[in-house]
């Protein structure tokens, strides 16, 4: 018998990435197999994100757009299932706009999968014979299946031990959010704040080493709060967690993200000075440089206190850099207030960013406030800072020119197979001209050139 396929698609933000991961291992281990193509599989999977409305529209979209290659190619429509932070936001609603959909599950409910994909398989059939069959009257109808409840962190009971890994390997320690900004989503999609047990994150990382894992990347919507127990009952936190993973002799870079300006704590700060093997990149979201907005948005901290933070983790180690995200337009922001945004970014020269228009979002604060900003000028603070991003970016890569990084190499280039890709310290992309031997390993660069995209040098 053929195997199931499955097409999985994945939006959004890292953690998402995590968990797609996850469900390629998980539906693998129950006979199926994931296929790129799209337009060939008995199911497709959306794994959804709703941070944004542009993020959210798209779904649907692309739930239509991929339903009429089917009926285009005169074949049968696969069994659809929404998962994630659309399908926690919009739960019913999606089948009453889709209602094709067979499937709609939570982030926290994905380990259901395999169950509920059975039911709606065999359901198809029964539907496909009866149509076969040319009764007149469908028997069959299509069920909805649905569970968006977020019951923190059982699926990782359910998981099966991931079996395969690449150079670079994610761990999800810590999930949900109790900050309340006054435009995220994240508290309602993905529930309160709740930390993985240690012991299980150390299994994981052990795992993973032994896969071939030399960078191990914590993840978590507020890393920084990690707060669970170690396995003799005594407390742990970020820090010790990654003590302890630095002891693993086959990892030789650790990183973790996100963090919350307010929660870093001196530990943390502490460990970038000692840790050799973490990385001296800090993505440190600010949203705004103004602290009228800043108080707006429900961030508990100010930029005196954001740029203090950076004082204190530049003074524990001088490499530091850091990177962060914006929102511009949020409401009521005043050509002052942006413009305090922008001194921000000429005082931290953050080297990576990412910066979005202000986007409303249903049950959210901010979506209720007066003083929404105009779409043109959203649009024009977001066009102004970026430029200004860019030469940060832009001076921080031309610095690089002239010097030796630590490069760890994970693919060969696509362009031209006589060199390899990989990133450094920082997470820049670095081209080297060298064989596929070295995939997964660590060499020293000497940087010969930069653009904006990426640097090419060589080893030594
Ligand atoms: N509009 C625009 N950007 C948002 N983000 C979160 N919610 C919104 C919103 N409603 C951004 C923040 C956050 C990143 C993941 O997405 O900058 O750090
Ligand atoms: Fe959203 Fe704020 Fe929580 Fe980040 S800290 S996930 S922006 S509510």
């Amino acid at each position: 018998m053929n195997k199931i396929l499955f097409h999985l698609k994945t939006f959004g933000c890292q953690m998402n990435v995590y968990d797609s991961s996850r469900i390629v291992e998980l539906l693998s281990g129950c006979g199926m197999e994931a296929t790129e193509d799209e337009c060939n599989a008995d199911i497709v999977i959306l794994n959804t994100c709703y941070i944004r409305e542009k993020a959210s529209a798209k779904i649907f979209s692309e739930l239509g757009r991929i339903k009429k290659l089917y009926l285009n190619a005169k074949k049968n429509v696969p069994v659809f299932a929404i998962i994630g932070c659309v399908a926690k936001a919009e739960g019913d609603n999606i089948f009453k706009r889709a209602p094709y959909v067979s499937i709609v599950l939570s982030s926290q409910k994905y380990h259901l999968l395999p169950e509920l994909l059975k039911k709606a398989l065999e359901e198809k059939n029964t539907i496909l014979n009866e149509q076969e069959d040319g009764e007149k009257k469908k028997k069959t109808k299509l069920s909805h299946l649905i569970n968006t409840e977020l019951s923190g962190l059982e699926k990782f009971d359910c998981l099966p031990t991931v079996k395969t890994s690449d150079s670079v390997a994610f761990v999800q320690v810590q999930e949900g959010c109790d900050k309340f900004c006054t435009y995220c989503v994240v508290p309602n999609t993905r529930g309160r704040e709740v930390s993985r047990n240690e012991q299980s994150i150390l299994d994981e990382v052990e795992n993973l080493q032994n896969l071939g894992a030399v960078e191990i990347n914590l993840l978590g919507q507020n890393v920084d709060c990690y707060d669970s127990l170690d396995k003799d009952g005594n407390k742990s936190n970020l820090a010790k967690l990654i003590k302890k993973i630095a002891k693993f002799e086959n990892v030789k870079r650790i990183r973790y993200t996100t963090s919350y300006p307010s929660e870093f704590f001196d530990e943390m700060i502490e460990l970038h000075k000692t840790e050799p093997k973490l990385m001296p990149l800090v993505y440190l979201p600010i949203q705004s440089g103004s602290n009228e907005v800043l108080h707006k948005m429900n961030r508990r901290y100010t930029r005196e206190q954001y740029l203090d933070l950076i004082k204190k983790l530049k003074s524990a180690n001088p490499d530091i850099q850091i990177s962060s995200d914006f929102i511009v337009g949020f409401p009521n922001e005043t050509e002052e207030d942006f413009e305090q945004t922008l001194d921000i970014v000429k005082q931290v020269k953050f080297i990576q960013c990412y910066a979005f228009k202000y986007s409303p979002r249903p049950n959210t604060v901010a979506a209720k406030m007066d003083g929404q900003i105009d779409l043109k000028i959203k649009s024009d603070r977001l066009k102004r800072l970026q430029t200004e991003l860019r030469k940060h970016q832009d001076a921080f890569n031309k610095s690089c020119v002239g010097k030796v990084m630590n490069v760890l190499f994970t693919d060969v280039s696509k362009t031209d197979s006589e060199y390899i890709l990989g990133k450094n310290e920082y997470l820049q992309p670095v081209i080297v001209k060298a064989g596929a031997e070295l995939i997964g390993t660590i060499k020293n660069v000497k940087i010969e050139s930069a653009s904006y995209a990426n640097l090419k040098g060589e080893i030594v």
